[in-house]
């Protein structure tokens, strides 16, 4: 039996430093856009994993990552990002799992106010979160200063 267990049942697992090329390749296959040449480098993914392991959740099936989330705590608030699950394994649960233990992991660092940033046509991610007792802030607008192409 291998480290992951059996592949009976889908475990939740923080990620291993040698799980983060298969969490590009599976937020590819979710159809999620990644940044491979800004933010989304290996390096980058790895450095921020070493700073924050418990915010790098995995959902294993057997050896396979099926799904994937990555928190980030600003000190104030607590971020959910990046939540994945590839499309075979949809609709069984498994982002809401991953969700709860991403915010399980950012209560346990004290924030109370837990926050995702979800484009206006991501119906899936929408309902997901609505479901779990986000609601939209309308009064809020989202600004960016972009200083380069592609990060
Ligand atoms: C959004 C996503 C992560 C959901 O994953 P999932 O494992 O299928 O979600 P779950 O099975 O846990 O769904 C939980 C609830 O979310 C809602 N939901 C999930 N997918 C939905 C869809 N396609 N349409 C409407 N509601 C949906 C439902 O309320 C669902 O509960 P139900 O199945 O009992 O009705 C998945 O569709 C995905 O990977 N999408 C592409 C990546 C992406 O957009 N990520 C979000 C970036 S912010």
């Amino acid at each position: 039996m291998d480290s992951r267990g059996s592949g009976r049942g889908v475990m939740l697992l923080p990620l291993q430093e040698d799980d983060i090329p298969k969490v590009l390749a599976l937020w590819s296959e979710a159809g999620l856009p990644t940044k491979p040449g800004g933010r989304d480098t290996l390096e980058n993914l790895t450095r921020r994993r070493r700073e924050a392991p418990d915010l790098f959740i995995g959902a294993f099936e057997g050896e396979r990552m099926i799904g994937v989330v990555i928190g980030s705590d600003d000190g104030r608030k607590g971020w959910v990002n990046r939540l994945a699950v590839v499309p075979d394994r949809r609709r069984a649960g498994i982002a809401a799992k991953l969700l709860a233990r991403c915010e399980e992991a950012l209560r346990s660092r004290g924030r109370r106010i837990i926050c995702a940033l979800i484009e206006k046509d991501n119906e899936a991610s929408q309902r997901l979160v609505e479901g779990k007792g986000y609601r939209c802030e309308d009064r809020i607008a989202y600004y960016a200063k972009r200083e380069a192409d592609d990060v």
